[in-house]
């Protein structure tokens, strides 16, 4: 069985989406949601499908606990869902090629430090993007930078509001982050 681990700071509505599609799956299957923050929505969701949460800070996630502790339970792929910390060096050298990420934009554009949740979408609508859209890639040791598993655009409407954009964007990511990380565990684990 592939034992997928979820990294999530935040509501974690990618990440139940995710927990849901392997929920009967003898295959693949999430067996860990590790979260950075005490007072995020996904621990919540986490509890109520009855999958093991993981608690840690900052520290813990640069001195290499964290790693640690995705190896003692034999994690074969971590999926970063709503994930705000930079996945440090020796954990990426740790899971190479074995680290997904959702970005919420059309990565190069508006990617990198501080480009995160509505921070994207309101750059976005402030720069008079027509488009916009979901990037699934690799992770490597810089921001949004690894190789594009998938990106997938949607319209910016001239009314839209960071809230109205971001819900498409959820809608987008809902469809097709659970789908990508179906075939990529399929193809290349
Ligand atoms: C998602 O839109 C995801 O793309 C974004 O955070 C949101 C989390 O939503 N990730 C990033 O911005 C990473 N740089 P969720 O907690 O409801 O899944």
């Amino acid at each position: 069985m592939v034992r997928i681990a979820i990294l999530a700071s935040g509501s974690g509505t990618n990440a139940q989406r995710l927990i849901e599609h392997f929920q009967h799956n003898d295959k693949v299957r999430v067996v860990l949601v590790g979260c950075d923050r005490p007072e995020a929505g996904v621990l919540q969701r986490a509890w109520d499908l009855g999958v093991p949460i993981y608690s840690f800070n900052t520290a813990q996630l640069r001195g290499g606990a964290v790693q640690k502790e995705l190896e003692a339970q034999r994690i074969g792929l971590v999926v970063l869902a709503g994930f705000m910390r930079l996945v440090p060096r020796e954990l990426v050298r740790a899971f190479p090629d074995r680290i997904v990420n959702i970005h919420p934009s059309l990565l190069p554009k508006y990617g990198g430090k501080g480009m995160y949740g509505e921070h994207v979408h309101r750059a976005v609508i402030a720069a008079g993007e027509a488009k916009s859209g979901i990037t699934i890639h690799l992770v490597n040791e810089r921001y949004d930078e690894g190789r594009h598993l998938l990106q997938v655009e949607c319209p910016v409407l001239p009314n839209d509001s960071p809230e109205s954009l971001a819900t498409r964007i959820h809608g987008l990511e809902h469809t097709h982050y659970p789908a990508v990380i179906d075939s990529f565990v399929r193809k290349a684990i």
